[in-house]
C-alpha cells in the first residue's frame, strides 16, 4: 500500500504505522521499561483497534519515535500510550515534536475531544508535571517468580488468610454494564481521578466505554454484583521480552479493603494457574493505603519475591 505522509516538523516526518512496521518498532523498542513492554504484543492489535492512532516519527527516512492515541470516553478523551524515541535520539526534545503533532493531527481527526489523559510509572518531579493536572497516584506491587513457583506461593497466601470474605465473578455484560451506570461507582471505589485504570489505561465509567473494555478479556472479580464497594480486574497474562521472554500479569484493584484485596491476589492467581509458564512478572496496582498491608501478605515465599520497591503510576491529565 502506497504510504501517505500525514505531516512533517523539525526535521521530522510522520506516518501513520502499518502492521508491516512491526519490526523497525521493535527495533526502537529494545531496551524499554528493562524488558517489560507491552507494545511487542500489543502492536498488531493496535493496527486494528477502533479509534486508535499509531504515528511513526521518521528522521532522513529512518524510524526515530512513536506515539499513540486511544479515543475513549465517549470521543471527549484521548489516553496517550506507547511513546518512545530510539535510543540514539533521545534527550533533544524529539518526544515533546511526536507528542505535539500527534495532540493536533488526533484533535482534528476527533474534533469532541476535550482532554488528554496518560499513565506513567516515573516521576519526573512538580517543574515537568506542571502542563498537567496530577489526577491521582495508585500504588505498585511488583511480584516475579517461575509459574511452577506460584503453587507453593498460593498455599503460603491461603495459609495467611484469616477472614474468608468471598468474591463473586462479574461474568456478564450486563453486570458490568450496570455498574458502569451506577452513578456513585466512582465514590464507592475511590476511584483514580474518577476513573478505572486497567493495564495502564484510564477509562471513564460510562456506557460508552463497555465495547473498549470487552476488547480486553478482562476478568472481573468484586465483593458483590451490585453496587460494589471493591473490584479488582486481570487482564490476561501476556508475553514480554524479559529474560528471553516472561509473561506480564497485571491485576488493578479498586477499594480499599485489605481483607478483600488479599482474597482477591488468591482468586486471580486461581484463576491464571495452569495458563502461566516460564517466568511470571505480576504486578498489583492499588490504593496506596494497602500497599503496605499487601506487601506484607505476599512476603516470605523464596520461589515468588518482590523485585521492586515501592513504587506508583502517576495519572496525569491536561486539556488539548
Ligand atoms: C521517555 C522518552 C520518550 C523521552 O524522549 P526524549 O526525546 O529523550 O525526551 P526529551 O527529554 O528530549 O524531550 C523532552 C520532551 O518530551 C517530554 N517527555 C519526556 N519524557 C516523557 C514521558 N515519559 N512522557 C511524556 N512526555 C515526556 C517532555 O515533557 C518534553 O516535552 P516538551 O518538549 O513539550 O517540553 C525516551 O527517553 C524513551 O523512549 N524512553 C523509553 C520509553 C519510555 O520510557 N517511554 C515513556 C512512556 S510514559
Amino acid at each position: 500500500m502506497e504510504r501517505t505522509k500525514i505531516g512533517e516538523s523539525e526535521g521530522l516526518t510522520f506516518w501513520l504505522a502499518q502492521p508491516e512496521d512491526y519490526d523497525a518498532v521493535m527495533t526502537i523498542s529494545e531496551d524499554i521499561y528493562g524488558g517489560k513492554d507491552y507494545l511487542p504484543h500489543r502492536y498488531q492489535d493496535w493496527m486494528t483497534e477502533p479509534h486508535r492512532v499509531v504515528i511513526l516519527a521518521k528522521k532522513e527516512g529512518k524510524l526515530v519515535a512513536l506515539e499513540s492515541g486511544l479515543v475513549v470516553d465517549e470521543g471527549c478523551t484521548v489516553v496517550v500510550e506507547g511513546l518512545r524515541v530510539c535510543t540514539s535520539e533521545r534527550g533533544r526534545g524529539m518526544a515533546g515534536t511526536i507528542q505535539r503533532f500527534t495532540d493536533q493531527y488526533i484533535r482534528q481527526l476527533y474534533p469532541t475531544l476535550r482532554v488528554k489523559r496518560l499513565t506513567r510509572g516515573d516521576d519526573p518531579g512538580p517543574e515537568k508535571l506542571a502542563k498537567f493536572t496530577l489526577l491521582d497516584r495508585r500504588a505498585i506491587l511488583s511480584l516475579c517468580g517461575e509459574a511452577k513457583s506460584f503453587d507453593d506461593f498460593l498455599s503460603d497466601l491461603n495459609a495467611k488468610i484469616e477472614s474468608e470474605p468471598q468474591l463473586v465473578v462479574l461474568d456478564e455484560v450486563q453486570q458490568v454494564k450496570s455498574m458502569l451506570l451506577d452513578s456513585e461507582i466512582s465514590s464507592r471505589l475511590q476511584l483514580p481521578g474518577g476513573a478505572f485504570i486497567f493495564d495502564w489505561q484510564p477509562l471513564q465509567p460510562i456506557e460508552g466505554n463497555l465495547e473498549v473494555l470487552q476488547r480486553r478479556n478482562l476478568t472481573w472479580l468484586a465483593d458483590r454484583s451490585v453496587s460494589p464497594t471493591f473490584l479488582s480486574v486481570h487482564t490476561p497474562p501476556y508475553p514480554i521480552p524479559y529474560k528471553g521472554g516472561s509473561l506480564r500479569f497485571n491485576i488493578d484493584m479498586f477499594g480499599t479493603s485489605q481483607a478483600l484485596a488479599q482474597r482477591a491476589l488468591i482468586s486471580h492467581l486461581e484463576k491464571v494457574r495452569g495458563v502461566i509458564h516460564g517466568v511470571v512478572l505480576m504486578q498489583v496496582y492499588m490504593h496506596k493505603s494497602l500497599w503496605e498491608g499487601m506487601r506484607r501478605f505476599c512476603e516470605g515465599n523464596m520461589g515468588v519475591q518482590r523485585y521492586r520497591d515501592y513504587w506508583e503510576q502517576l495519572f496525569l491529565e491536561r486539556p488539548l
